[in-house]
C-alpha cells in the first residue's frame, strides 16, 4: 500500500525524523536504511536536533546505506562513504561500525555484492528504508531499465545520472561510471519504504512512480507492490498526480 503525503519540505523531515526516533525508542537496535543525495539531508539535520532534545539513546541502531561509487579513493570526499561518514555518523554521534556502506574498491568489488546482502540478511533486515528519488525514476542507483528483481550488484552510471551529479565533482569526467547498488527487490525486503521527493524537477518521476504503471522504466514504481511505502512530496513535487 502507498500512502502519499503533500507537505513542506521542512514539515516532512520533522514528521520522518519523529518517526525513526519513535521506531528506535521502541526498539533500540532499530536497522535503517540510509539514502544520499541532498534529498535526506534535512532528516539527518531534524534528527541530530531531536535526538539531543529527546536524549535518544542511538548506541545501538544500525544503518545501511543504498549504494556506493566504484573505484573512488578510499576516502574520498564524495564517496558516500565519507558522505554518511560527515552527515550521518558524526553528527548522529553514531561509531562508523554502527553504519555499512557497500564496498567500491575495485580490488575486492566481485565479492562485495554478495557480501553486502548477507551482512543485510544477517542484521535481521532493515526496518525503515530512506530512499531520494532521480529525476528520471532510479531509486539508490537502479536507473531505469533496472530488473525490478536485482539484488545488489555492480550497475554502471547513466550519462544523465553522471552529469546530475557532475556538481560535486571537480568535473563530469571524474564522476565514477559504475557503482554498485542494493537491488530493487534488496530495497523492497525493508519493512517500511519512506520515498521523498521535493521540488518540480522531481515531479514527472512522482507522478510515474506513485501512478504510472509497475515498470523498470521507473524503478521506483516497483514500490507499489510494497505493503507499506509512505511517499512525502512538496506541491511543486506533486504537480502531476
Ligand atoms: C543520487 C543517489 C540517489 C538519490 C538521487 C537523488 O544519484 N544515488 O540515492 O536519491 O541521486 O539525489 P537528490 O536527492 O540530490 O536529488
Amino acid at each position: 500500500m502507498m500512502e502519499v503525503l503533500i507537505l513542506p519540505q521542512d514539515v516532512a523531515a520533522e514528521l520522518v525524523a519523529r518517526h525513526i526516533l519513535t521506531l528506535i525508542q521502541h526498539k533500540p537496535d532499530a536497522v535503517l536504511g540510509l539514502a544520499t543525495g541532498s534529498t535526506p539531508l534535512p532528516v539527518y539535520r531534524a534528527l541530530e536536533r531531536l535526538i539531543a532534545e529527546w536524549e535518544v539513546d542511538t548506541s545501538r541502531v544500525r544503518g545501511f546505506a543504498l549504494d556506493e561509487y566504484v573505484g573512488l579513493p578510499e576516502g574520498h570526499p564524495q564517496s558516500y562513504r565519507a558522505v554518511i561518514t560527515r552527515e550521518v555518523i558524526e553528527p548522529l554521534r553514531l561509531t562508523p561500525s554502527q553504519i555499512r556502506v557497500p564496498n567500491g574498491a575495485t580490488e575486492t568489488i566481485k565479492d562485495a555484492p554478495a557480501e553486502y546482502e548477507a551482512e543485510i540478511a544477517a542484521s535481521g533486515g532493515v526496518d525503515l528504508q530512506l530512499l531520494g528519488l532521480g529525476g528520471n525514476g532510479h531509486i539508490g542507483f537502479n536507473e531505469p531499465g533496472s530488473s525490478l528483481g536485482s539484488s545488489t550488484r555492480v550497475k554502471t552510471l547513466t550519462a544523465q545520472t553522471r552529469h546530475d551529479n557532475a556538481r560535486f565533482f571537480p568535473s563530469e569526467d571524474e564522476v565514477p561510471r559504475h557503482c554498485i547498488t542494493q537491488g530493487v527487490s534488496t530495497i523492497l525486503k525493508a519493512r517500511h519504504l519512506v520515498l521523498l521527493a521535493f521540488g518540480e524537477s522531481k515531479a514527472q518521476a512522482v507522478a510515474a512512480a506513485v501512478e504510472g504503471p509497475i515498470s523498470a522504466s521507473n524503478p521506483a514504481s516497483a514500490l507499489q507492490l510494497h505493503p507499506h511505502t509512505t511517499v512525502l512530496v512538496d506541491e511543486a513535487a506533486a504537480r502531476h498526480l
